[in-house]
């Protein structure tokens, strides 16, 4: 596919996806979330990345859904398109995403950060699910994964309101995993990156898949879950590796296997 609202390239073993529409602050329509769906599934098959950076290009993350597109737009429309089969497919990709957030991740491009597994913030952005101003309400994850992030009261503020949050606070609520001076954010990010991508890949998978349990399983579903997978991890080349690499004071170099 050749992507006209995104931006893709790779850095050794991690994967850049950035987001391409800075006139109208990278809105989400559905040109970029297929190219996006499409670039991170290509991440997801190729054994050369094992961790994926997202990012936005001028002065936003995303501000949201395309208002513009959505003008238009039936119900009938919204239910029968497959605007959020996209959203589960970026749901199942397997290996690591983080997003390096700065400026407005509103609405659409606040849910797609949530959709990450890592948030690292610009000082500068903003966390909002402003769709109540609309008429409307979150639909891509909005309500789900912001209530299970910062918890009912502080979602119905932010939900019902559709006040945005500055950085700082979505650190202080939970909602970011740190916040950095906007000129290192995405080096942030990037650094984390390679961090996680140095690690054995079939156990960062499965450690990704393991703590998403959490969010749908009760306590016990999500203990076997985790046990199962820490059984298997045993079958793998990459375990001895590294515990004879610890053992022999030596940096492991795990294969995926
Ligand atoms: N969809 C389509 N276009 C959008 C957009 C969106 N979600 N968000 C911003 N844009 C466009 C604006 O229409 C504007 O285009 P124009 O220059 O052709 O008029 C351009 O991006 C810049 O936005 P602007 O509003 O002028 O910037 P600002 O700095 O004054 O305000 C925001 C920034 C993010 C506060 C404001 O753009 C905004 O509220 N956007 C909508 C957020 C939203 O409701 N998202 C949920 C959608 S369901």
């Amino acid at each position: 596919m050749t992507y006209q609202n995104i931006i893709v390239s790779t850095e050794g073993n991690i994967g850049l996806v950035t987001l391409n529409r800075p006139d109208v602050l990278n809105a989400l329509n559905q040109a970029t979330m297929n190219e996006l769906v499409d670039a991170l599934e290509a991440f997801d098959r190729n054994d050369g990345v094992r961790c994926v950076v997202l990012a936005g290009s001028g002065r936003a993350f995303a501000a949201g859904a395309d208002i513009r597109e959505m003008a238009g737009a039936t119900a009938v429309e919204m239910l029968s398109g497959y605007r959020f089969q996209q959203w589960e497919r970026i749901r199942q990709v397997a290996k690591p995403l983080i997003a390096a957030v700065h400026g407005p991740a509103l609405g659409g491009g606040c849910e797609l950060s949530m959709l990450c597994d890592i948030i690292v913030a610009s000082e500068t952005a903003q966390f909002g699910q402003p769709e109540i101003n609309l008429g409307i309400m979150p639909g891509a994850g909005g309500t789900q994964r912001l209530t299970r992030a910062i918890g009912k009261y502080r979602a119905m503020e932010m939900v019902l309101t559709g006040r945005p949050i500055p950085a700082r606070q979505a650190e202080a609520w939970g909602l970011v995993t740190k916040v950095v001076p906007p000129e290192v954010v995405l080096d942030e990010a990037k650094g984390m990156a390679r961090e996680i991508a140095g690690k054995a890949p079939v156990a960062v998978r499965l450690a990704k898949e393991s703590v998403l349990k959490a969010f749908d399983t009760h306590l016990e579903g999500g203990l076997d879950f985790e046990r199962k997978c820490f059984y298997l991890l045993f079958a793998t080349e990459d375990r001895a590796e590294g515990i004879s690499a610890f053992l022999e004071k030596r940096k492991a170099v795990f294969k995926g296997r």
